[in-house]
């Protein structure tokens, strides 16, 4: 969470840094500041909430200077407010500091810089930081240092850095050195963008396309000390690093809105593209099967797997669910889906043939990344399906896949669900065509598979149906998602997109067990909506249905187009193409996430900056 920005070199620094900060912004969005140096002469404007707010005050007062560093906000310590918002300054104002990350021992460190004389005006813990530094710079200079040394400065971020606990992405302007930033990293990303003559910084690579191409994303525990034609890397525990540079591949296209109102919709509708994308060069005919350039395991190992522990958080635990379901199905390996944010402090027993894949668009999300380092740690073989490329996920686990689905900007993830799932369902018949899965059943799923872009472009079709349906229903209070085997993961994913942009309660449950609870909600004021395409257990999903409907309960239905009976039952039937089950998470979805767009839009709420979330969850 939070944005940072960068930038040294012959330009102005704001252009860069303010164009960055709209890019971010779906990292947080409470406030957003930038701090410009100009000779010795640091100016900060800063601002509660959208980063076009600053844009407006700095327009209003002005800032020049070459270098500068910026912030966009999604509070931690401190409500979001002028006066917490990044930039903030240490000792006199000799140090200027942004920061992404939680200080955990801020509150000790706090208290005896306070007792040392320094004065704190905001309540976060990003101050703490900043005193700190400067702190230790004063140390360092009363040591005989010289304070227009970028030495001196590197000596006192790195004995601050000694003194925190937590976590940091860490962007400083010191007073005394213009032309010069310093950028640390632990837990949070960073990436430096090599330019000619000048260098960018950012917590994500999103800022830098268009601007360069080569870029270096940090590791942790490595300092950056960066000037306008140097970039130089140190470890903290082993020292000075050569920068392995990398390829970035997007392009500015990819992160434009087009013809779409919100990003949102943009990404539900790029879905045939993006799970075609996921597919490409992946499915081997003569095999039958699925084929990996990065899985980075030879057979006979992945042969020996007989356990899979899957990990995630948010949507993307969703998807994990409907994995377990294919993987289970297809390779007949037992599967568990662990909150990461559980698994990473759970010590569940788990055999030396058990392999783990984390599940993540961005690659940056903190309790992921925790929960996949510790399994690493015990020796498991530790993959990612990720779509962030060069992301800390990617970058430390041991293989993977990628899901190339290009970037995801609305916050409320949609494509990158469909991808994951797309990968799965790979996954499945791969490690199901080593074990039990037959020639003809993988030639079976390859042509169905080769036909799902079509399914969700046909799929999408709906929309206006969709919108006929939210109009109806808009106003409700709550709602209950309900959905059986395949379609139950279906179920908590409308749920919880439904109640990240619209702010509507929602619950998905499978559809039997509404009656262990969530029917006791049930009157005239609360849908229910049914993922109901056919399948083995259609009819016992039917009772569930007439459940509801004999409470009074209005039922939307999302149902196979050749289902000509269920309109009888539902108030207002969506249909969808008719798709093999285990297929049908990915046509299911496509109406799910347009109703709670619709629903949202409906409501006047921001569906691709919804309050209190953010895209990229890189604190626990
Ligand atoms: C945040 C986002 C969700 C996302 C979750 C996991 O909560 O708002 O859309 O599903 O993080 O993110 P990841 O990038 O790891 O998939």
């Amino acid at each position: 969470m939070c944005g940072i920005v960068g930038y040294v070199g012959p330009k102005q620094a704001y252009d860069y840094l303010i164009e960055g900060l709209f890019r971010l912004e779906y990292r947080g969005y409470d406030s957003a500041g930038v701090a410009l140096q100009n000779g010795d002469q640091i100016s900060i404007r800063k601002k509660t909430g959208r980063v076009g707010q600053l844009a407006e005050l700095v327009t209003q007062q002005p800032v020049i200077g070459s270098t500068g560093i910026g912030h966009t906000r999604w509070a931690t310590h401190g409500e979001p407010s002028d006066v917490n918002s990044h930039p903030h300054t240490g000792g006199n104002g000799e140090v200027v500091v942004v920061h992404n990350g939680v200080i955990e021992n801020y509150s000790a460190l706090r208290s005896q810089l306070q007792e040392l004389g320094y004065v704190f005006r905001s309540a976060t813990d990003t101050e703490v930081a900043a005193h700190l530094i400067a702190h230790q710079l004063d140390e360092e200079i009363k040591l005989g240092s010289d304070p227009t040394s970028a030495e001196t400065c590197l000596q006192a971020v790195e004995a601050a850095l000694k003194r925190v606990k937590g976590t940091y992405g860490l962007a400083i302007l010191f007073r005394e050195v213009p032309n010069m930033l310093i950028a640390a990293r632990l837990g949070s990303p960073l990436v430096v963008g090599i330019g000619k003559g000048e260098h960018y910084l950012a917590s994500d690579s999103s800022p830098l396309v268009g601007r360069t191409d080569e870029v270096v994303y940090l590791n942790d525990h490595e300092i950056a000390i960066i000037t306008a034609d140097k970039f130089q890397l140190k470890h903290q525990h082993t020292g000075a690093q050569t920068p392995s540079i990398k390829f970035l591949e997007q392009t500015v296209q990819d992160t434009e809105l087009g013809d779409f109102d919100h990003y949102m919709l943009k990404e539900i509708f790029e879905q045939p593209q993006s799970i075609e994308n996921a597919l490409r060069g992946r499915l081997d005919d003569d095999e039958a099967s699925a084929k990996f350039g990065g899985l980075n395991m030879d057979p006979q190992k992945l042969r020996r797997i007989d356990r899979i522990v899957l990990t995630a958080c948010g949507t993307s635990w969703h998807a994990g669910l409907v994995g377990e379901y294919l993987i289970e199905e297809f390779a007949r390996i037992p599967v568990e889906v662990e909150y990461a944010s559980e698994l990473r402090y759970r010590n569940p027993p788990m055999s030396d043939r058990t392999m783990v894949f984390a599940i993540t668009q961005s690659g940056e999300t903190a309790d992921t990344l925790a929960a996949m380092r510790e399994c690493k740690r015990k020796g498991h073989p530790t993959l990612a399906i990720c779509n962030t490329v060069g992301s800390s996920i990617a970058r430390e686990a041991d293989g993977g896949i990628y899901l190339h689905a290009g970037p995801e900007v609305g916050v409320a993830s949609t494509k990158a669900f469909t991808s994951q799932v797309t990968v799965l369902t790979l996954l499945a018949m791969f490690l199901g065509r080593m074990r039990h899965l037959s020639y003809p059943a993988g030639k079976r799923i390859i042509s169905h598979l080769r036909d799902m872009p079509n399914k969700i472009r046909k799929a999408l079709e709906c929309n206006d149906a969709v919108k006929e349906v939210a109009q109806k229903y808009y106003q409700a209070e709550n709602f209950l998602y309900l959905g059986r085997l395949y379609n139950f993961p279906v179920a908590l994913e409308g749920a919880l997109k439904l109640k990240e942009i619209s702010y509507i309660h929602a619950e998905g449950y499978p559809a039997a067990e509404m009656k262990h609870g969530p029917i006791a909600l049930v009157d005239e004021e609360t849908p229910s909506v049914f993922i109901a395409p056919r399948c083995q257990i259609y009819p016992k999903v039917m009772s569930n249905l007439e459940e509801v409907k004999a409470r009074r309960g209005p039922v939307i239905a999302i149902a196979c187009e050749s289902d000509d009976k269920i309109a009888k039952l539902a108030d207002d039937v969506i249909y969808v193409p008719d798709v093999d089950e285990y297929l049908q998470p990915l046509v299911t979805s496509i109406p799910l996430q347009l109703l709670a767009y619709h629903i949202a839009i409906l409501r006047g709420c921001n569906v691709d900056r919804p309050r209190n979330l953010a895209k990229s969850v890189t604190v626990e």
